[in-house]
């Protein structure tokens, strides 16, 4: 397969997680390399269904190598819980995790910032996951965080988390809200470190070497591009690059040995969290919702839905280098009458091809749609290209062609077999 980066082209849970699972069959290592458990990646296994937050999807497959590279911001207690979770449901945990050494720490004064922040902001909130991962990034950013080598390290630790919680607490104050405990937080976390502590190494010369051996790697991204912190819908983004240069930076491997990008998109569009959406529709929305699909798999809140918007995903394209698109959720449409593609947008009495940079300006922009007749009858049974209704072949291919990817899979389904590839 060789090195292969898988990015979101929307604005995350395009069903990453679902093509992350059908890929790593081909793949020996699968690499997070940003965000951190903000993430909530859904795959299916027969009838289990597991969320993965910080553990790269690729752990649901034996023999399989699962790094959390260095540019990911590491809860090491959600970490820990997550591990046992997964060993709960009997899934195997040990040498086939390895976390970097210097992927940083996210403390819960991080989380209880994020929320102050919220809280702040009043009606101009981001309305994150709030776990916490906008002020870890900062830290890093002003060079006064802690990563995992700091943490597995107890008299290090000790002495420069004292540090860090102090500042921290008068800031809370500051704020109105409680200071932490430093004992309380510091024997939580010394804890989670005797745990993780086996699972810690040098994930940029591990992934070398398994680069020397000839071996392949998927990059699972989190998020979607248009969260990206510097390629976004700005402020209302995550804090990490989530698009395909992300996953050089988060891990160590250069962009020359990047082989493809796989752009993974939904048959329609949703985002969860404020900013602006410009083909959000109230009747997708509705429909979805009634079917019991788009509630987040992190925090369950009710996604926002809309029409395919190929100007979002044209752009994606662009700055990702995707080569290959996996569409997901097509089922998602087998009902609509009429399939609506945004081609454009007008603002201002012009038309835009192209994403305008301001979240402002695109919260004003009013999409121009194409229509498409529905195929109206269910794709979730159907496992090869040809099984597809022929209208909504003629779907698939139009939206490709406007995003300008090849398109490489097609999902009717959360489960595996429910893959087509074209
Ligand atoms: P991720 O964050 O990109 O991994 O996506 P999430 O897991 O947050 O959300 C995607 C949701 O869509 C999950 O509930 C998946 O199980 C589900 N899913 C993925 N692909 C398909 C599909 O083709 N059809 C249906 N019905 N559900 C899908
Ligand atoms: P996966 O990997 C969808 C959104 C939040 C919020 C903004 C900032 O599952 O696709 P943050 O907590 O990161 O500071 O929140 O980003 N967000 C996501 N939306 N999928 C995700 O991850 C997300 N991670 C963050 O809802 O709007
Ligand atoms: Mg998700």
């Amino acid at each position: 397969m060789a090195n292969t980066i898988l990015v979101g082209a929307q604005w995350g849970d395009e069903g990453k997680g679902k093509i992350i699972d059908v890929l790593t069959e081909q793949a020996d290592v699968v690499v997070r390399t940003q965000g951190g458990n903000n993430a909530g990646h859904t795959v299916f296994l027969g009838p289990k269904k597991y969320v993965l937050h910080l553990v790269p999807s690729g752990i649901l497959r034996k023999s399989k190598l699962c790094v959390i590279g260095n540019g990911v911001v590491v809860d090491p207690v959600g970490l820990v819980n997550e591990i046992k979770g997964l060993r709960k449901l009997g899934v195997k945990v040990g040498s086939n995790l390895v976390v970097s050494e210097t992927a940083h720490v996210v403390f819960p004064y991080h989380r209880e910032l994020d929320a102050q922040r919220e809280v702040l902001k009043g009606k101009h909130k981001i309305g994150t996951t709030k776990r916490g991962i906008g002020p870890a990034y900062g830290d890093k950013a002003a060079r006064v965080g802690l990563r995992m080598i700091d943490l597995i390290h107890p008299e290090r630790f000790e002495e420069k988390f004292r540090r860090r919680i102090k500042e921290n607490n008068e800031v809370l104050k500051a704020l109105g809200a409680k200071p932490l405990s430093f004992k309380r937080v510091h024997d939580e976390y010394c804890a989670a470190a005797r745990y993780l502590q086996p699972f810690v190494a040098n994930t940029v010369v591990l992934l070398h070497h398994a680069m020397r051996e000839g071996k392949d790697i998927l990059f699972e991204g989190a998020q979607g591009t248009f969260l990206d912190i510097d390629h976004g819908t700005y402020p209302f983004v995550t804090s990490s690059n989530t698009t395909a240069g992300g996953a050089c930076t988060g891990s160590g491997v250069p962009p020359h040995r990047m082989d493809r990008v796989v752009g993974v998109m939904k048959a329609y569009t949703t985002r969860v969290g404020e900013g602006p959406l410009p083909t959000e529709s109230a009747e997708i929305a509705d429909m979805l919702h009634a079917m019991g699909r788009e509630f987040g798999a992190t925090t369950g809140r009710a996604r926002r839905c809309g029409w395919f918007d190929s100007v979002a995903t044209r752009h994606a394209t662009m700055v990702n280098g995707i080569d290959d698109l996996a569409v997901t959720n097509l089922d998602g449409l087998d009902t609509v009458e009429t399939i609506k593609v945004c081609i454009g947008y007008r603002a201002d009495g012009k038309r835009l091809d192209y994403v305008p940079n301001d979240a402002q300006t695109l919260a004003e922009c009013k999409p121009v749609y194409a229509e498409f007749e529905g195929w109206q009858q269910p794709t979730t049974a159907c496992r090869r290209w040809k099984q597809l209704p022929a209208k909504a072949r003629d779907y698939l291919k139009a939206i490709a062609e406007l995003t300008g990817g090849k398109l490489a899979i097609v999902s009717v389904g959360p489960a595996r077999e429910q893959t087509i590839f074209v």
